[in-house]
Formats: C-alpha cells, sequence, structure tokens
C-alpha cells in the first residue's frame, strides 16, 4: 500500500514536470483567453461617401459593431489614399486588434499593410482588394467585380440585340471595381456593339452628369447605350439625357450596377433598364471575420458576396424590402 502511495506521488511529479516543460510560461492554446465581440477593437478606414452604396456600407458597419458591442475607430478618407494610409498607421499606433478598410485603389498598400504585419494586426480587405501578396492580409470580404461587369455586358447585348453605339461611365481610376467592370463587360459585350467613348465619372452623380453631357455633346443621337460602373453615375446621366432633349431608359438604354433605392426609383420611372447588385450590408459578416482572425483561425483568401440582378417590371414590388 506505502509502495503504491510512493509511485502514485512520483507519477504526479513526473506529469507536473512534463506539464511545465512541455508549456512553457505560455498557457496552452485550449486555455488562452478568447476575444469576443464585447473586447473587439476594431479600425476602420472608409474610402469616403462618393454614392449611395457607400453610405450603405458605412451605415452597415458602424450598425453592426453597435449591435455586437464591437468598439469601433472609424474614419473617411474622402477619396484619398493618403488619408486611407494614415488612417491605417494611426490604428497601428492605437494597438487595435483588426484594421478593416477598403483599398481606393488597387496599388500602393504594400508598406502600410507590413508595418500592420510587423505589429501582428490582422487586416481584412473589404468590398475592394488591393493588389498586395497575400501574407499581407488576413482575408478580402466582397464583390466578384469581373462578374458584375460580365453580367451588365449580357444585359446589354439583350437590350440592343441590333446593336449600335454606346459609351461607358467609368468608376474611380484605377480601383478594383473601375477596372474589373470595365475588364467583365467586354467579356461578355456582343461583337455588333461599339463602345465609341469610355471616361471616368469618378463614380458620383455630379460627374456622372458631366461626363454625360459630354458624351451627348459629342455624339449626340448616335447614342443608344450606356454602361454605368455605378448607379449614382447612371442616375446623374439621365438627367444630362432628359436635359439633351431623349428619353433615357429609351432612346438610350441604360444599364448599371450596385442596385441601390436611386436605381430601383429609376427603374420604376422606366429611366433605367438593368441593375446588377453589388451588396454594401457587409458589416456582420466584417465582425464574424474579423472575430476569427484575433483568435487565430487562417481565413480563406475570399469570401464572395452574394449578388442578384434586377429589371424593370418587379422594381415597384422589391423596392419596399429593399434595405439600400
Ligand atoms: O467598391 C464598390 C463601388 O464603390 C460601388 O459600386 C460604388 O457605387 C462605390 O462607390
Amino acid at each position: 500500500m506505502r509502495k503504491l502511495s510512493l509511485l502514485v506521488v512520483i507519477m504526479m511529479a513526473f506529469f507536473m514536470l512534463v506539464g511545465c516543460g512541455s508549456g512553457g510560461e505560455e498557457p496552452a492554446a485550449d486555455d488562452a483567453a478568447e476575444e469576443t465581440f464585447e473586447t473587439l477593437v476594431v479600425g476602420y478606414a472608409q474610402i469616403g461617401a462618393e454614392s449611395e452604396w457607400r453610405t450603405a456600407n458605412t451605415a452597415s458597419i458602424k450598425e453592426t459593431a453597435e449591435e455586437l458591442g464591437v468598439e469601433l475607430k472609424f474614419s473617411d478618407a474622402q477619396q484619398k489614399q493618403e488619408n486611407q494610409i494614415a488612417a491605417i498607421r494611426s490604428y497601428i499606433a492605437e494597438d487595435v486588434d483588426v484594421i478593416g478598410f477598403s483599398p481606393v485603389v488597387e496599388t500602393g498598400w504594400e508598406t502600410v499593410l507590413q508595418e500592420a504585419k510587423d505589429a501582428g494586426i490582422p487586416v481584412i480587405m473589404v468590398d475592394r482588394r488591393a493588389d498586395v501578396p497575400r501574407e499581407l492580409y488576413a482575408t478580402y470580404l466582397g464583390s466578384d467585380f469581373v462578374e458584375e461587369g460580365r453580367k451588365a455586358g449580357n444585359e446589354m447585348n439583350t437590350l440592343l440585340p441590333d446593336g449600335g453605339k454606346i459609351v461607358e461611365l467609368v468608376g474611380t481610376v484605377g480601383s478594383a471595381p473601375a477596372n474589373d467592370r470595365y475588364s467583365g463587360f467586354r467579356d461578355t459585350l456582343a461583337d455588333n456593339i461599339e463602345i465609341i467613348d469610355s471616361q471616368s465619372g469618378d463614380f458620383t452623380r455630379a460627374q456622372g452628369k458631366e461626363v454625360m453631357e459630354a458624351f451627348l455633346k459629342n455624339y449626340g443621337d448616335e447614342i443608344v447605350g450606356l454602361y454605368a460602373h455605378n448607379d449614382d453615375m447612371a442616375i446623374g446621366a439621365i438627367q444630362a439625357i432628359e436635359e439633351f432633349g431623349l428619353e433615357p431608359g429609351v432612346d438610350i438604354k441604360i444599364v448599371s450596377i450596385d442596385a441601390v433605392r436611386g436605381a430601383f426609383e429609376a427603374m420604376i420611372a422606366g429611366k433605367l433598364n438593368v441593375t446588377v447588385e453589388c451588396n454594401p450590408l457587409l458589416g456582420p459578416q466584417f465582425y464574424d471575420l474579423a472575430l476569427r482572425a484575433v483568435n487565430g483561425e487562417q481565413l480563406p483568401e475570399w469570401v464572395p458576396s452574394e449578388e442578384s440582378v434586377y429589371y424593370p417590371d418587379n422594381a415597384a414590388e422589391l423596392l419596399p424590402e429593399r434595405q439600400y
């Protein structure tokens, strides 16, 4: 009996020693305190407030943080890359848990993202992707912009079976949605449709109107179609077309992207023919990914958002349900 107790004591001492040796000073992974939404501190560097889409996206990021109890530090870069970089640097200095940002343009992010990585802060790209090596970000949450462009091209083909000359309002120069919607559209556009001019309207209503005025001045009623990379530019262009004395949606067929409420209203009025959805309500998915990232989970390279295409025939029925 005495021998047995001695054996038990020796075994306990052995296991204690082995335990100390393998675990070191660090707690075992299972014992490490997991972050929760209530303890999570997030820095978010938004692009700006250039469109109805962006307003809805910002609201989703802010409202979801409040609902979940996440501490959110938010900044609006007024569409300037240097402001976004400064905001990311300030979040690094404040030692937030996760940084989220929507890169205004695709290039020029390596240095600041390397600084975040060196500080051990995971970065999630939301809505737009930057052209950086995979190790510099935890994941990208957003749309397939090339696919949106392809869908828009197919819709234009259906609207213009006999072909004709069209113009294009491009988004912010150098941005992922502008680059991808430009190439995706050309992937599917029929050979009998000719893009006679393509200029940036910077995703804003005011510039969409201005550029469309110039197109109309140069080509007048030769134009039978307009492809706008977002609804805001299409809505600005609709005004220009009306002021020029043509009927938007009839004389000039219009396809745009986003599916914001303004686009539904324009479809109900018969002035817009199709809108391809780009979903801005990314808040819930973003915080879920942020929490998983701080808790050490390896995230996929891309988490795509689900999207649809909308037409005038059921726009009135769908409008009351639209959240943006
Ligand atoms: O990155 C998404 C794009 O940015 C939206 O389509 C546009 O409206 C916005 O401003």
